[in-house]
């Protein structure tokens, strides 16, 4: 069973398919951090961001046993992410992985979650239940805020949430409008809003879907 998890930002994704993968006992694949793992070796290196060929040399050479979960989080690393993901040629050196991911999952398990942009649209059109999580702007700010500032405690003090929103629209503007694998709903994708909704109503409402979908 493939799960597809697309949606922007913030919107609850990554926490959503985490706790599927585990309800329905699947491996799981958070794809965003493969873009954020290539923007950070980009910017380690001293490069920019915007240099197609420092991407994709990053891209051909991305690792997923060194990606440095805490260091692809930052503010920066999340920009940067979205600069390099516009990049048709980086996107095409990470979609085997992915695909070989969804198609043999790690652990023997019997299927696989991932989350992303373009899952149900462009790495796995086949998946059995796609999902398209969304949440107000507001809301997604307001939920980046609490958990960067969790996360990095002295260095976030100088962040505002009005920062967090203007770095979330600028990210949000470049997945919608490039035309790489740009970030929509699959036409047979579940729409699932969660801005009022607690993780735990999130994750009853995407499982009922799913039950439904694929009993
Ligand atoms: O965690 P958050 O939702 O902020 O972002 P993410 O899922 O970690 O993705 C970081 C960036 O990678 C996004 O802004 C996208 O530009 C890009 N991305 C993508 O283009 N395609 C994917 N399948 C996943 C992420």
């Amino acid at each position: 069973m493939i799960i597809a998890v697309d949606g922007p930002a913030a919107s609850g994704k990554g926490t959503l398919a985490r706790k599927l993968s585990k309800h329905f006992d699947l491996a799981y694949l958070d794809t965003g951090s493969l873009y954020r793992a290539v923007a950070l070796s980009v910017l380690s290196a001293g490069a920019d961001p915007a240099d197609n060929d420092a991407a994709l040399q990053a891209a051909q050479a991305l690792d997923l046993s060194t990606i440095d979960e805490t260091a692809i989080r930052t503010a920066e690393v999340s920009d940067a992410a979205s600069i390099v993901a516009a990049m048709e040629p980086v996107r095409a050196a990470i979609r085997d992985l992915q695909r070989e991911f969804a198609r043999s999952p790690p652990d023997h398990k019997k299927g696989a979650v991932l989350d992303g942009r373009d899952i149900g649209t462009v790495i796995c059109p086949d998946a059995d239940v796609k999902l398209f999580v969304e949440a107000s702007l507001e809301e997604r700010a307001r939920r980046r805020f609490l958990e960067l500032t969790g996360r990095q405690g002295d260095r976030a003090s100088a962040l505002t949430q009005t920062d967090v929103l203007a770095d979330l629209r600028a990210r949000d503007a470049r997945d919608r409008n490039r035309t790489a694998s740009p970030l929509k709903p699959a036409p047979d994708a579940h729409l699932l809003d969660t801005t009022k909704l607690s993780i735990e109503a999130a994750f009853e409402a995407a499982r009922d879907i799913i039950d439904l979908a694929a009993p």
